[in-house]
């Protein structure tokens, strides 16, 4: 299947032989955008899982919660075929996996469907000039306030503390969401991504926001 966007060279990289059997071959849980739809007309509650990386958040999220659907969105195609492969392993019925930028799939998620959202370790961009590539901006507040359900959630997570201010500063600017820093829930496993930055010497933060009536 096409991801939804035009696939780069850098986003395809390497993929292991594992990766590549489950993307020849990814089943019903890699969704096209039509059938994202189709899942979205659905009643079943739906978390939304910005940029999964490998999908070790999702799967163990997944196991806790089987009567929510998980929706990863990510647009790395190593991940997805990592993610892809241990649904099939697990035989995990309740994950969706879109190979998209998040930004371009908010339109099919209608208003007020997500149960929540989280982002774990979105990509920190730390040098200044760069900043403005980062996901977590008040645009995005506004959009996924706008497709979260009132007393929804999002949860939010990184390493790089001047990203934690700024997730403070526009999430909580949007008077739709209001929440801040908490202290690490236990249920949030320690990914590949976060050891990595545990090992350089970087705290996590996490912040949770609560969609408000607004
Ligand atoms: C640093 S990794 C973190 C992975 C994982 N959440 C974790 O905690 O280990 C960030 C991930 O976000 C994905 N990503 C970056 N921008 C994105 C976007 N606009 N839409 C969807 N995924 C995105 C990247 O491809 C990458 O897999």
């Amino acid at each position: 299947m096409e991801p939804l966007l035009p696939t780069t060279k850098h986003r395809r990289g390497r993929r292991t032989p594992r990766q590549e059997r489950a993307l020849a071959n990814p089943g019903p849980a890699l969704l096209s955008r039509e059938s994202l739809a189709e899942v979205m007309a659905g009643d079943r509650p739906i978390v939304l899982d910005i940029g999964f990386g490998t999908g070790e958040t999702v799967v163990a999220m997944a196991q806790d919660d089987p009567d929510t659907l998980i929706v990863g969105v990510d647009m790395h195609t190593p991940g997805i075929g990592d993610l892809l492969a241990t649904v099939d392993e697990l035989d995990l019925a309740n994950v969706r996996v879109v190979e998209a930028d998040v930004r371009l799939i908010l339109d099919v998620i209608p208003p007020g469907r997500l149960t929540g959202v989280r982002t774990f370790f979105p990509d920190p961009w730390p040098k200044k000039r760069h900043h403005r590539r980062r996901l977590v901006t008040s645009d995005l507040a506004h959009a996924l306030a706008d497709r979260t359900r009132v007393t929804g959630f999002w949860h939010l997570a990184t390493d790089w503390a001047e990203y934690a201010d700024q997730m403070d500063e526009v999430v909580g600017g949007c008077a739709r969401w209001v929440g801040g820093r908490i202290t690490r829930p236990a249920a949030r496993p320690v990914t590949r991504y976060e050891r990595r930055g545990m090992a350089a010497g970087r705290e996590s933060t996490d912040l949770l926001f609560e969609r408000i009536a607004g």
